[in-house]
C-alpha cells in the first residue's frame, strides 16, 4: 500500500546548514550542490507523479538545490518537464529563486528536420515549448544536449548567446562534448560575451573517458563540469549485490541499461568497492560520488533516482568527499 504524500509542503528550515556542499560552476558565480538530480527516468507520465513529488521535496530538503530536465525526458518525451510543472505547480514555485532548473536540446523531440541536434531554428523552438511544459519564464542553465556534426558550431553557440541575451536563459551549457569540441565551443562563446558555464558529461568508475584530456580542457577554459550516471546507472550502488530487481533500471525493458551489463565480473568489482567504501564508513553510493568529485574540475554529480531513500543516501556523500592516497590506490587496483 502506498502511504499518501502531505497536500502541503513546508522546506525543511535547517536545508542550508551544512548537510550539502556547493561548488563553483567553472569561473563563474553560480553554484551548485555537488549532489544533483535529474529527470530523466521515473518522472515521465507513465510513472507516478507522487513518487516523483515525494523524491523533489525530499531533494530540496537536503540541500540539492539544482533539478536538470531535457525537452526529450519522459516517457513520452516532454512529459518528465511537464510533470516537474505539476510539481512546481504544487510544491516548489516559492521557491523558485532557490532552485537551478536546467533543460536541454539536441536529441530528436518532434518530426521533420528542425526537431534535433544543433541549428538556431530548433534550439530556439525547443526551449520555448520546453519553458511552455514547465510553466516558467526562464531556465538557469540551456544546453546543448549533444555536438552536432552537421551544423556550424558558430550558428549553435550564437543561437546559446540570444537565448541568453534574451533572457530565457541565465547561462549557457554544453553537454557530451569532447576535449577538443569544448574548447573550440569556449572560444566562440567567449567572442560573444556570454562564457560556457558548464560541460555536462557523463562520468563514473565505470566510464573515465573525460580522465585524459576533458577534464583539463574544462579546468582550463574555467568551465565547470556536472558528471551524469555518476553511479553507472545503479551499477555502482548495492542495487544489484542480490540479483536484478524486477523495478530496477536493468529489470525493465526500454532502457540503457540492459540486464547484460550486469555482469558477474562487474559484480566482483561492485562488491570490491563495497568494501572499500564500508571501511570509509560509507555506502557504495556515496563512495561513488564522493569519487567522480574528487577532481578540481569538478563541480557536482548529476544522479538519477527512483525513490526517496536513494536520495537521502546520495545526498549524505557530501559528508566525506576526501580520500587518502591508499583508498585511491585500493580503487584503482579494482578498477584496473
Ligand atoms: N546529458 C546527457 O546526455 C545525459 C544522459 C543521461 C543522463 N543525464 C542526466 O543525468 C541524470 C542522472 O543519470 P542516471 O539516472 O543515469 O544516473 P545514476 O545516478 O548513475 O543512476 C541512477 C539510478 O541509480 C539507482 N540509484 C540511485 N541512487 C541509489 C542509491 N543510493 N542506492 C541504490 N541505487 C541507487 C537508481 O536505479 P533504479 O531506478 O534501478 O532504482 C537510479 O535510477 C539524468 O536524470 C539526467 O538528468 C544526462
Amino acid at each position: 500500500m502506498t502511504v499518501p504524500i502531505p497536500q502541503t509542503y513546508t522546506p525543511a528550515p535547517d536545508r542550508y546548514d551544512g548537510r550539502m556542499a556547493y561548488r563553483y560552476s567553472g569561473r563563474s558565480g553560480l553554484k551548485l550542490p555537488v549532489i544533483s538530480l535529474g529527470l530523466w527516468h521515473n518522472f515521465g507520465e507513465v510513472d507516478r507523479v507522487d513518487t516523483g513529488r515525494a523524491m523533489l521535496r525530499r531533494a530540496f530538503d537536503l540541500g540539492i538545490t539544482h533539478f536538470d530536465l531535457a525537452n526529450n525526458y519522459g516517457p513520452p518525451p516532454g512529459s518528465a518537464e511537464s510533470t516537474f510543472k505539476v510539481i512546481l505547480d504544487k510544491d516548489l514555485r516559492p521557491y523558485r529563486d532557490e532552485l537551478v532548473i536546467s533543460t536541454k536540446a539536441g536529441y530528436d523531440m518532434w518530426p521533420g528536420p528542425y526537431g534535433e541536434w544543433g541549428s538556431r531554428k530548433y534550439l530556439i523552438s525547443s526551449l520555448d515549448q520546453s519553458l511552455k511544459r514547465m510553466g516558467l519564464d526562464y531556465v538557469d542553465i540551456f544546453y546543448h544536449h549533444r555536438p552536432d556534426p552537421e551544423t556550424p558550431l558558430e550558428e549553435t553557440m550564437m543561437a546559446l548567446d540570444q537565448i541568453v541575451r534574451q533572457g530565457k536563459a541565465l547561462y549557457a551549457g554544453i553537454s557530451n562534448y569532447n576535449a577538443q569540441q569544448t574548447r573550440q565551443a569556449a572560444a566562440i562563446l567567449r567572442e560573444l560575451g556570454t562564457p560556457c558555464l558548464i560541460n555536462q558529461v557523463s562520468y563514473s568508475m565505470f566510464n573515465r573517458w573525460v580522465e585524459p584530456d576533458l577534464l583539463e580542457a574544462c579546468h582550463q577554459e574555467g568551465i565547470g563540469t556536472i558528471f551524469f550516471s555518476p553511479l553507472a546507472q545503479g551499477l555502482l550502488t548495492d542495487r544489484y549485490l542480490g540479483g536484478i530487481p524486477e523495478d530496477s533500471r536493468a529489470g525493465k525493458t526500454g532502457t540503457f541499461l540492459k540486464r547484460e551489463q550486469v555482469t558477474e565480473s562487474k559484480l566482483n568489482s561492485v562488491r570490491r568497492l563495497n568494501e572499500i567504501a564500508l571501511a570509509r564508513g560509507q555506502t557504495l553510493a556515496q563512495l561513488a560520488l564522493a569519487w567522480v568529485l574528487r577532481h578540481p574540475a569538478s563541480t557536482s554529480a548529476l544522479i538519477g533516482a527512483s525513490t526517496v531513500r536513494q536520495i537521502e543516501d546520495c545526498a549524505a556523500a557530501a559528508k566525506n568527499l576526501a580520500f587518502t592516497e591508499g583508498e585511491l590506490r585500493e580503487i584503482e587496483d579494482v578498477l584496473a
